[in-house]
């Protein structure tokens, strides 16, 4: 077997060929033992670093009424929720991660391949986001390194410490982190406000909004191993896994102090089984202020692989010491495994061809959009390993870590995807972060550079993508790189096509790949995206609104899953291919329009509920035995007529049977399916599979009754109680018997006591617009107050202007959004605005009157009467103003004394109406016998009791019980 392009020869030294970012930080200062001085810092005995999670607690604001938060003409201080004392009381509280996509309504005059989500151009009210926290440091984190990282934030995102800007990171897909260390407050209150802008979309799909994925605050001593500053990897003689493996190991340290440092960085490979296998250690002397990286490897005698069926973990836990203390500690998960492409022969998976039985995901569930808590991965996960999936393809974008944990855990290997094609230094920086942080996953197995980008075949793009691929390279000499493309030559290679590892096809419609295969004999090659088929759960008849569950729709490109797999099944050169997609996700709903809101590429649902069609790909790619039968058997008023029966199943031949009554036994083709036309008659719809003659599985369909019940079945029914654990809970409507009704549309209501509560509810249907989340705190209406009139007066005293009826229209105007006030030092003035309200408005809980700045003191009115008064320049001060309010014409009026320098009401001036908190009412409709529901448990330990009611079924109550967790540690 001929191994093209497997493995990467590292192309310099370390640390000597660089690009970019890596230039900057493989700054070396590795030196031999003899080398090392006595003169390192003796750092007194830190506790080794803490990853705290930040995800509780935030408060959470929808719209901008206040502009970027930015100030770029002096540091430090910001303006608006971006300032620290900015007074967020009335904001609804979240717990991350956070998508407010989802909470918005359904809009048909919004984006279509967004999911008709109100985003976007014309929606400004609803495309900006703040979040604010605040947390407090003890004293003694004085002298460490503080960072706070981000996993994600859908997108273009402004993060402020304290008043300072941290980070403006465009990417709604990459991680980052800030280091915060200078402006932190070490034994006192910290404030953290992050703005999130989704106005511009990234790709062709629901994309959420908001904070939806973790974020992290991580304490390090001064030196310590720097963020994404480990790699581990492993290496066997000539890509053969047999024998030994070497593991190599590097770490990149940084010494972020004013004294140089001798430290020693100690690594341990430790086995599956928890047993320390391997040991290594190196000296190394830090400058001060300097950065230095180390590599060493070492030795596993006879590992055990990692495959997707086997995905045995390593641990590499690597401890620096300095100053006879450890000061940093870190523990990185890996796999030994090969990976190789063939030309001929396509992927290599530890030597040997594997065939790659994938899957194209969004990251979007049912009831939480793009905010996936971690449990959800699992459940993704392993609803396709279930299928017999063995890839799954980050579409079209970095993946959240906790699913390539999920994958390593699991046994699932990942294409993993980058967003943007580029080589400016922006998206440089974006992948080489995104390559540092994912490189150490097992389950990742590619690195896809592009999808279908338009440009694919032109010289510049194959030049931008080879500058890509280069630095992808260089951090990564174990991965080789490809990109999705949708158009190729048959003839001499163009493109991307000129310069990338592994060619990419993207639907065997879109051209000819046994043409491009012959021209190109010697490039390896594989399926990066195919079917594109369409299906709705439990539907056997193409309609308006729905394509029927029967693998027979597809778009013009694309291919059932039959034709696809059949056509791949046979070119071992391919390597197989990823489906579009598992699950349906928000957004893009082809063939359809609205009401359409959602897709039905998947072999799932949203939900995660199985289409018929996942039967035939676990029929072929499973080693499971598999006997389905297609459709249901409830067709009254059909009596007599054909129905198309189908079967998916592996079994070497079956038999069907309409009430006992054989209907003949055929024998299965290879990849395909069976199909019987039966007159209709209620019963039971029966089938038997055979192998060898013998009968090796059974399965039935029967007509069922009127719904009956409802059905709760939890995934799990006892969780930790840690505030962030789930389990879905299946609904199914059955009838009198029990048997699920597959036609049942009932609207089911949901009522939870005990420690927990409802994230989340769906039902797979691609026009239901019901909502998936019920938010119990109704949105605050912001107004900004901007027309202000201005008059001088004596002193801050109750002047005649302050009244209701003051005539003040011959008086100056004065912006009240500037940065200092009019107000010469010792000045007073009166400043009086008008504002006009309904009943309506008045209707509220609460109105608060906000002002951003009073430079330096204010007594103030509402219609003549005093409502505040305000003696520090530097708080928010805001009040209540509700009950002083009448429908029609209100008068503001503040009187302001300024101190020294200029003064004046500053940073402008808003009026917001909270409306009182509704009672939450969670409910969604079965669609086609199922729905379902997404608890997620508190920090108490108990019994969470869900109930379940609809008209005319008998109600249903489940227990799930939460179990006491310590939780993953958390900034209180
Ligand atoms: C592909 C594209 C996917 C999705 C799919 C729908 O061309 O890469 O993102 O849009 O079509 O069929």
């Amino acid at each position: 077997m001929t191994q093209t392009g497997f493995k990467f020869t590292r192309r310099a030294g370390f640390g000597s060929e660089k690009v970019g970012m890596a230039q900057r930080l493989w700054c070396l200062t590795v030196l031999s033992a003899a080398m090392i001085a006595a003169s390192g810092t003796a750092l007194a005995a830190d506790p080794p670093r803490e990853r705290l999670s930040l995800d509780s607690g935030w408060k959470f604001h929808l719209g901008d009424d206040w502009g970027t938060g930015e100030k770029l003409d002096k540091a430090g201080v910001s303006a608006g929720p971006a300032k620290p004392s900015f007074p967020d009381t009335l904001w609804r509280t979240v717990n991350l991660p956070h998508d407010w996509a989802v909470e918005l309504p359904f809009d048909p005059a919004s984006d279509r391949s967004h999911g008709y989500k109100p985003l976007g151009p014309g929606y400004a009210t609803n495309n900006v986001g703040w979040y604010r926290r605040t947390f407090e440091l003890p004293k003694t984190d004085q002298g460490k390194r503080l960072w706070i990282e981000f996993d994600g934030i859908y997108r273009d995102s402004r993060i402020f410490v304290n008043g300072y800007r941290v980070a403006h990171h465009e990417s709604g897909y990459g991680g980052y982190c800030c280091d915060i260390t200078d402006v932190a407050n070490c034994g006192g209150k910290n404030v953290l406000a992050v703005r999130a802008d989704a106005s511009q979309p990234e790709g062709w799909f629901y994309e959420g909004a908001g904070i939806y994925r973790h974020v992290w605050l991580e304490k390090t001593a001064p030196l310590a191993i720097m963020p994404e500053g480990t790699f581990v990897y492993s290496e066997f003689k000539d890509n053969v896994p047999v024998g030994a493996a070497e593991i190599h190991l590097e770490t990149r340290l940084n010494n972020a102090q004013s004294l140089s440092a001798d430290a020693r960085v100690k690594w341990e490979v430790v086995d599956p089984d928890g047993k320390t296998i391997a040991t290594a250690q190196e000296p190394v002397r830090l400058d001060s202020w300097a950065k230095a990286g180390l590599k060493h490897s070492v030795r596993v005698a006879a590992p055990v692989l990692w495959s997707p069926e086997t995905p045995h973990l390593y641990k590499l836990v690597t401890t620096v010491e300095s100053g006879g203390a450890v000061v940093d500690r870190t523990e990185t998960g890996f796999g030994i495994r090969t990976l190789a492409f063939d030309a001929a022969n396509g992927f290599l998976l530890n030597g040997r061809p594997y065939v790659i039985k994938g899957t194209c995901n969004h990251q979007d569930h049912a009831g939480v959009g793009s905010a996936l808590p971690d449990e959800l991965q699992n459940f993704r996960v392993s609803k396709l390993k279930e299928m017999g999936c063995n890839a799954i393809r980050t579409s079209h974008h970095a993946p959240t870590p906790e699913l390539l944990d999920a994958c390593d855990r699991l046994g699932m290997l990942v294409m993993d995807e980058n967003r943007l094609l580029g080589s400016d230094a922006q998206n440089l920086a974006d992948l080489e972060t995104q390559i540092r942080r994912d490189r150490n996953h097992p389950g990742v197995f590619i690195w896809s550079l592009a999808n279908e980008e338009e440009v694919q075949r032109s010289a510049a793009a194959a030049r931008a993508f080879g500058t890509m691929q280069r630095l992808a390279h260089q951090l990564d000499p174990t991965r080789l790189c490809t990109a999705a493309m949708n158009s190729w030559s048959g003839g001499p290679p163009d493109g991307f096509t000129t310069v990338m590892d592994v060619q990419g096809f993207n639907y065997l419609n879109n051209g000819d790949m046994d043409a491009f295969h012959r021209s190109n004999p010697g490039k390896p090659a594989i399926g990066t995206e195919e079917a594109s088929a369409f299906y709705t759960r439990g539907v056997y008849e193409n309609t308006t609104n729905y394509q029927s569950a029967y693998d027979d729709n597809k778009p013009g490109y694309g291919a059932t899953a039959e034709e696809w797999w059949q056509y791949y099944s046979v070119r071992p050169w391919a390597s197989g291919a990823f489906v579009w997609t598992g699950f349906d996700y928000r957004g893009e709903p082809s063939p359809f329009n609205w009401p359409n809101i959602s897709s039905e590429f998947g072999i799932l649902d949203t939900c995660g509920f199985p289409k018929d069609v996942f039967y035939y790909y676990q029929s072929w790619w499973s080693d499971k035995t598999v006997l389905h039968l297609m459709p249901h058997w409830n067709w009254p008023g059909r009596e007599g007529n054909e129905v198309d029966v189908r079967c998916f199943s592996n079994c070497e031949e079956v038999e069907l049977f309409l009430n006992g009554q054989s209907l003949g036994r055929k024998a299965m083709p290879k990849n395909s399916h069976l199909r019987w036309a039966v007159n209709y008659v209620p019963g039971t719809l029966s089938a038997k599979g055979y192998k060898s003659g013998k009968v090796i599985a059974e399965g039935k369909i029967e007509t069922t009754g009127a719904p009956a019940a409802i059905r709760l079945s939890p995934a799990r029914s006892s969780i930790l109680a840690d505030g962030e654990d789930i389990s879905l809970i299946t609904v199914t409507i059955t009838d009198a018997q029990g048997r699920p009704v597959p036609t049942a549309r009932n609207l089911v209501s949901f009522e939870l006591t005990g420690p927990g509560k409802i994230i989340g509810v769906g039902n797979g249907d691609p026009i239901s617009h019901e909502p998936d989340v019920c938010v119990s705190t109704p949105r605050m209406r912001t107004v900004p107050l901007t027309d202000w009139r201005l008059k001088t007066v004596p002193d801050a005293g109750r002047h005649p202007e302050i009244a209701e009826n003051f005539n003040d229209s011959d008086w100056k105007r004065v912006n009240v959004r500037a940065d200092s006030g009019p107000l010469k030092p010792n000045e007073s003035a009166v400043y009086r605005t008008h504002v006009s309200l309904t009943e309506n408005d008045l209707a509220a809980a609460q109105v608060i009157l906000n002002f951003a700045t009073i430079d330096d003191e204010g007594w103030i009115y509402v219609n003549g009467k005093l409502v505040g008064e305000s003696h520090d320049w530097q708080v928010d001060p805001a009040f209540d103003v509700r009950k002083w309010m009448n429908p029609g014409d209100n008068t503001i009026a503040a009187v302001v004394k300024n101190g020294d320098g200029l003064g004046g009401i500053n940073h402008g001036v808003t009026l917001e109406f909270q409306p009182a908190p509704v009672v939450a009412t969670w409910q969604r409709s079965a669609f086609n016998g199922l729905a379902q529901i997404i608890v997620q448990s508190a920090k108490d330990a108990g019994e969470i009791k869900l109930t379940a009611t609809a008209d005319g079924l008998q109600p249903v109550t489940t227990t799930i019980t939460t179990q006491t967790s310590a939780g993953r540690p958390g900034v209180p």
